[in-house]
């Protein structure tokens, strides 16, 4: 009679176990999504697989990684610093409207292949590419052609014949809506004068300074020649001043 507990208590810890095995972990791969050798190096395919953020389950030796043709809206700050050999990235034909300025933090040493292209990118900073050695396919994308874009542009390489894809979209200066936007960064510098925010403040500034002293050496002006006028009609006024004052320093200086 006393084992009856006992035999149910170990029935419930079997089950236990039981469903343990069953329940998918929390770091294996995706539906959709598997682990590949492809020659010989470790692949993570996770094309078409309806991701709408990062999967989970990517193995730390993984050198090429494909989560193209999804619903990704934005890579997060380091999103991929798990994957220490990473070699290619291929985030094309995702709705990508957002790239964090540490994306690809991580990936410095390695990363040499990333394709960002037919996305809903309008500008990426340009902090997410720095250090990094890389081949990008930037065509496909709404483009604001903007200082940041010609400055990523100086970062990286664009892979071959991709540069024509590359163009101004809707939110782009009514002028350049359309434009390759290589044509234009050739003839044109984005991020000089008048055109940068914050080169705009800077002047500005230069400004309201220079105004500033103006105003203060006229002012100067002005009372200089008040006084002067005062002191040639009351000549005699200012000695008794300078009296007085020579007087109370003397008598400063003995008490010290
Ligand atoms: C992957 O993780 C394992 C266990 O944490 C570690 O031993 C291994 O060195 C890692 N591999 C790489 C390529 O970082
Ligand atoms: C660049 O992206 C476009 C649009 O996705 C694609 O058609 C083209 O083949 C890509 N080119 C390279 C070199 O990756």
């Amino acid at each position: 009679m006393a084992l009856l507990p006992s035999t149910s208590c170990l029935l419930t810890l079997l089950l236990l176990t039981g469903t343990g095995g069953t329940v998918p972990s929390p770091q294996a791969p995706p539906q959709g999504c598997y682990v590949a050798e492809e020659a010989g190096e470790r692949t993570f395919r996770c094309s078409q697989a309806g991701l709408s953020s990062m999967p989970s389950g990517i193995p730390n030796d993984t050198r090429k990684l494909y989560l193209d043709a999804n619903k990704l809206a934005l890579v997060p700050a380091g999103a991929f610093q798990h994957l220490p050999v990473l070699e290619e990235l291929d985030l094309s034909h995702n709705v990508l409207e957002y790239l964090s300025g540490a994306a690809f933090q991580g990936l410095e040493g390695t990363l040499h292949l990333l394709d960002l292209s037919a996305n809903q990118l309008a500008s990426v900073p340009v902090e997410a590419f720095v250090g990094l050695q890389i081949q990008v396919n930037l065509s496909a994308n709404p483009w604001h052609c903007d200082c940041a874009l010609q400055e990523v542009l100086r970062q990286v390489r664009l892979a071959p014949g991709t540069g024509t894809g590359i163009v101004c979209g809707p939110g782009a200066r009514p002028d350049l809506v359309g434009q390759e936007f290589l044509l234009l960064a050739g003839e044109e510098e984005l991020c000089g004068i008048g055109r940068g925010g914050a080169q705009r403040s800077t002047d500005m500034a230069l400004l309201v300074t220079m105004g500033g002293w103006l105003m203060l050496v006229v002012a100067y002006l002005v009372h200089y020649m008040w006084q002067n006028r005062d002191e040639t009609r009351h000549p005699p006024k200012r000695a008794p001043v300078v009296a007085v004052r020579s007087e109370e320093s003397s008598t400063f200086s003995t008490v010290v």
